[in-house]
């Protein structure tokens, strides 16, 4: 089996491992310039993506006509033009499921640290600017007892749903379909996404990037939500629209937010690096060793599936 394979990233051995059997090139740790990508993917049979690379009909035909398969490392797969894909018959695949938990675990620190202003406090005592313990320092929102709207209930915003139920909070959801087994098992309440924003104390999203949550949170939504309340965002970084956030968190519209994601990674809108009442996190949702090891795996599976004419375990398309 000599089929060559191109992995655009260092990803974790136990991803190549399984990829060994392929005439396998690695790229480097860094995301590949455009060039280098168009060049590196020339006769290639598989691609093992990850969220950095685009992955347009360009790519695909840069490839050329061996190319059967995009096994990209990530669930969400904005990154790649999977109707491009189709049209060529070149197999997508991403990693759900692997990193549920993970994420989710991410999304509740960001809404923990944005509540209780830890990024500030750090921020002052490595300052050596933390001169005496005070009753009135640092005083944030207290978590436990309040209302979490989540805007997004699959696989990550249900795994955000159980952690907050750990912390006794009323659980609001929104998402363009019901989900009812879920809405039973975790006492969720569906809204509409205007009630879900006036409502919520606090707002962690977990939609994919589409046509349809391109700045689906932009100012008008932030003015609809709460002074007190605290936006999360560790979906995608166009969900939200970042200038409109930098201006409500700047004017106290809304009390704090905590993102992982941004609209141009890896640019922050400069606005943001300026205030207190953000927590920014540089997209680390899935980086757990656990997870990267399962999510390399599932991936170099996946790839190694379809080259051996088998189906993948999880297919984007169909
Ligand atoms: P998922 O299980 O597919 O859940 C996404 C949910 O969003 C689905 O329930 C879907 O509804 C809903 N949805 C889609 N379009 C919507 C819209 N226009 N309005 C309202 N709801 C909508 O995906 P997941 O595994 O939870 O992952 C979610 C996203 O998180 C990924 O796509 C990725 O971008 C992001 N992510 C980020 C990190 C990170 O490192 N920060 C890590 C992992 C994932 P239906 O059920 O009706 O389809
Ligand atoms: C990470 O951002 C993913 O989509 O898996």
């Amino acid at each position: 089996m000599h089929e060559k394979v191109l992995v655009t990233r260092e990803i974790p051995e136990t991803g190549l491992r399984i990829l060994e059997p392929f005439d396998t090139a690695v790229l480097h740790e860094r995301p590949p310039e455009r060039d280098e990508l168009l060049e590196a993917v020339r006769g290639v049979s598989g691609v093992l993506s990850t969220a950095t690379e685009n992955m347009d009909g360009e790519v695909m035909d840069a490839a050329g006509e061996n190319l059967k398969v995009i096994a990209n490392m990530a669930v969400g797969y904005d990154n790649v033009d999977v109707e491009a894909a189709g049209e060529r018959g070149v197999l997508v695949t991403n990693t759900p499921g692997v990193l549920d938990e993970t994420t989710a675990d991410v999304a509740f620190m960001l809404l923990l640290a944005a509540a209780r202003r830890l990024g500030e406090g750090e921020r002052l005592l490595r300052a050596g600017r933390w001169a005496w313990w005070g009753p009135k320092q640092l005083m944030g929102r207290d978590v436990w007892g309040k209302r979490l709207g989540i805007v997004g209930f699959g696989r990550i915003g249900q795994a955000v749903a159980r952690r907050a139920r750990g912390f006794g909070m009323e659980i609001l959801y929104h998402n363009r379909s019901r989900k009812e087994e879920a809405e039973r098992e975790l006492g969720a309440r569906y809204m509409d996404l205007d009630a879900l924003l006036g409502a919520a104390d606090f707002v962690s999203i977990h939609t994919p990037l589409t046509p349809e949550t391109t700045h689906l949170i932009g100012a008008d939504e932030l003015d609809n939500m709460k002074p007190e309340a605290v936006l999360v965002n560790t979906s995608r970084g166009p969900v939200v629209d970042e200038a409109a956030l930098a201006e409500a968190l700047a004017e106290q519209r809304i009390f704090a937010a905590g993102f992982d994601v941004y609209e141009n990674e890896p640019e922050v809108h400069p606005k943001l690096l300026e205030l207190e009442n953000v927590v920014l996190a540089p997209h680390i949702g899935s980086a757990s060793i656990e997870t990267r090891d399962k999510m390399a795996t599932l991936a170099a599976e996946n790839l190694a599936a379809v080259l051996r004419g088998e189906s993948p375990k999880t297919p984007v398309q169909g």
